[in-house]
């Protein structure tokens, strides 16, 4: 890739891919009493002293800080032409405006979960409507997906390679995503009632 700075944009857009999947998987961990698991009971002690509360925080924000480079790295190329405007309200973004603004969702949305889960917000809120906040990230997951599968690296817009290394990465998150989503709602299912706590 000729430009460095779209090369940076383009990694951390992946590494936030990756990290975002993981938090969702260990959210998912966390809302299924993993601690009743065989395969949990049966794993290291080194690794069950690893509190997953902390990792999934830790993820979360991990995460924002990348997609934020991911968008900022965009604009000190000038021949790139993103104004700062376009990072935050893609709806005059140079190219691919349509899968830009999905992108641009998915950060809002996962502004929105970091902020709804601070202590003094959360309490106000009560429970039940900060987990339906935070059930977004189910929405927010196809939003980041899609839109890094579709998005052309090069900014050129070109139609999607599916089997460009990059986007193959994408797609086996999306994928790992649809199959973690279903074993938790079998889970949910099972349980045979409405709390998805
Ligand atoms: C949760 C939020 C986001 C995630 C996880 C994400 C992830 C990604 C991924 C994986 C790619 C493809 C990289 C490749 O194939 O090499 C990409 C491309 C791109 N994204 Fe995002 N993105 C997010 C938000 C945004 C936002 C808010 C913008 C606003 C401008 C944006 C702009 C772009 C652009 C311009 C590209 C093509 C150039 C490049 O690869 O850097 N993204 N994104």
């Amino acid at each position: 890739m000729e430009n460095q700075w779209l090369e940076l944009s383009s990694n951390f857009g992946l590494i936030a891919t990756c990290v975002l999947t993981f938090n969702l998987f260990l959210g998912m961990l966390l809302s299924s009493a993993y601690k009743r698991s065989p395969i949990w009971k049966k794993l290291p002690p080194l690794i069950k002293r690893v509190s997953l509360d902390d990792l999934h925080n830790w993820t979360a924000y991990v995460a924002l800080g990348l997609v934020l480079g991911h968008m900022l790295f965009l604009l000190p190329d000038a021949s790139l032409k993103y104004k700062p405007l376009d990072l935050f309200f893609p709806v005059n973004a140079p190219h691919q405006v349509f899968w830009t603004i999905l992108g641009a969702l998915a950060f809002y949305a996962l502004l929105a979960v970091i902020i709804t889960t601070q202590k003094k917000v959360k309490s106000r809120l009560g429970f039940r409507l900060w987990k339906n906040i935070h059930l977004v990230s189910y929405g927010t997951a196809l939003l980041f997906v899609v839109h890094g599968v579709v998005m052309d690296p090069l900014l050129k817009d070109r139609p999607v390679d599916w089997f460009d290394a990059e986007k193959v990465l994408s797609e086996l998150c999306g994928l790992a995503l649809i199959g973690a989503t279903i074993i938790r709602y079998r889970h949910f299912r099972r349980r045979g009632q409405g709390a998805v706590a």
